[in-house]
């Protein structure tokens, strides 16, 4: 079984085709990179997969989940980080996941096991409010983590991190792949997909451009050994005129 699978996948906003058509699927334990410039459907995307939107046409499946007609069943099967996503910093990490745990229902004795697991063990009772946004962002993983998801949705999980925080955290995220969770996440960071990830589409006003692993991706586009992952990036996507 498919970890994801998409078929002509469309979504509407009041008459705009925010997503158009778009078919893939991913293999469970893959890192699935989905790159594409501001307003390319990316977050719409996450959202049908996780079933907190309806698409206008065609079907997804997460898990062997049906989207729209199972999304009971999906919910357990499922973590996701979006942009933006707080945590309660009056909190320690450890309270906040314990909330968490029982607002989501699951068994408070997961929490030690997500902490460990996103390396947070050792500061688990210090309040957030003085972590750094690595420890942040790791900290709402591994609430997404909590439920023993099979399939992680990660949008953007290293947006405005530093270097050596974005590096840590995209260890962790392969070491996850290695567990066996199979991994969706958008990123700006070319050079972050390119490392990271098993394969990526490149999706440009909806639509998807290019699917491929990034080592393909830069083969298909000449024998330079100096073209990146961004140089294909740049020239297929951004070009109204395409
Ligand atoms: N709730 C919404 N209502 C209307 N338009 C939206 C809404 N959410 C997103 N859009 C539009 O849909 C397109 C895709 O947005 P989004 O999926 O957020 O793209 P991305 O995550 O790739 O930046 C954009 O043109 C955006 O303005
Ligand atoms: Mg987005």
């Amino acid at each position: 079984m498919k970890a994801i699978e998409v078929s002509n996948l469309t979504r509407d906003y009041n008459g705009l085709r925010a997503v158009d058509g778009i078919s893939f699927s991913v293999d469970q334990g893959e890192i699935f990179g989905f790159l594409g410039p501001n307003g390319a459907g990316k977050t719409t995307t996450i959202k049908i997969l996780t079933g907190q939107l309806r698409p206008t046409s065609g079907w997804a499946c997460v898990a062997g989940c049906n989207v729209v007609t199972e999304r009971e069943a999906l919910k357990p099967q499922i973590g996701v980080v979006f942009e933006h996503q707080n945590i309660y910093e009056s909190l320690s990490s450890r309270d906040n996941l314990v909330f968490a745990a029982r607002l989501y229902g699951v068994d408070t004795r997961a929490v030690d096991g997500a902490l460990e697991q996103v390396g947070l063990s050792d500061r688990s009772r210090e309040k957030t409010q003085k972590f750094s946004n690595g420890m942040k962002q790791r900290l709402l993983i591994a609430r997404a983590l909590l439920h023993r998801p099979k399939v992680l949705f990660l949008d953007e999980p290293t947006r405005g991190l530093d270097p050596h925080v974005a590096r840590e955290l995209r260890g962790f995220i392969a070491g996850l792949a290695d567990q066996g969770v199979t991994v969706f996440l958008t990123t700006h960071y070319m050079e972050e997909a390119d490392r990271l990830c098993d394969r990526v589409a490149i999706i440009d006003c909806g639509r998807i451009v290019a699917i491929n692993s990034p080592e393909s991706l830069k083969g298909n586009h000449g024998q330079d050994q100096t073209i990146t992952l961004e140089d294909v990036f740049v020239e297929l996507t951004g070009n109204i005129f395409q």
